[in-house]
């Protein structure tokens, strides 16, 4: 699908949801993995895994489908801790973003903690922007207009 140093992104099958979990320390099976699962078998989402050239997951993101209210998509991120600063996080951003424009998904929308300057920074860089904020969890959107480019 893409490739960012080395990696390649592409989507998420059933078997990859043990690396999945397995990429955060300690390993999980709360948010991430859960919301992988869902959005594998969620009509309307897309689950990415960023994977090296020995086949490892090294990277996970997951859209899940439209919100009945807004029809956007929640968006969700996750890079190994060493494997980050090499461009992952910004691969699978862009995978996903350029999958959103050809869905009927109206924005992709997240929550991020006020202090996690790394994910700000890399959605901003993306085009998300701030429309709620609430104590230490700022609510981020990027609209979704057909044929626009990020940060429209
Ligand atoms: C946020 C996260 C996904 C970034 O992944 P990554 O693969 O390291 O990101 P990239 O290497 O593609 O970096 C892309 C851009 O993001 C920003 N960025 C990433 N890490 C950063 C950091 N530690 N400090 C500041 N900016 C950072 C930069 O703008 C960077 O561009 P640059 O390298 O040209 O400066 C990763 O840090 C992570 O998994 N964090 C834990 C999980 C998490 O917080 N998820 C989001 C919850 S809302």
């Amino acid at each position: 699908m893409t490739a960012a140093s080395g990696f390649v992104v592409r989507r998420a099958v059933e078997g990859d949801a043990d690396a999945i979990a397995q990429l955060t320390s300690p390993p999980t099976n709360s948010l991430t993995e859960t919301l992988a699962l869902v959005a594998l078998a969620a009509e309307g989402g897309l689950a990415l895994v960023a994977v090296d050239a020995t086949g490892r997951v090294a990277g996970h993101l997951v859209v899940s489908g439209p919100r009945a209210v807004s029809g956007g998509g929640e968006l969700a991120i996750y890079v190994a801790d060493e494997r980050r600063r090499q461009g992952l996080g910004a691969a699978l951003m862009s995978a996903a973003i350029e999958w959103a424009r050809g869905t009927e998904l109206t924005a992709l929308v997240l929550d991020v903690e006020r202090t996690n300057h790394a994910a700000r920074a890399l959605y901003a860089g993306h085009g998300l922007r701030e429309v709620a904020r609430r104590k230490n969890v700022i609510r981020l959107q990027l609209p979704l207009s057909r044929g626009s480019a990020a940060g429209d």
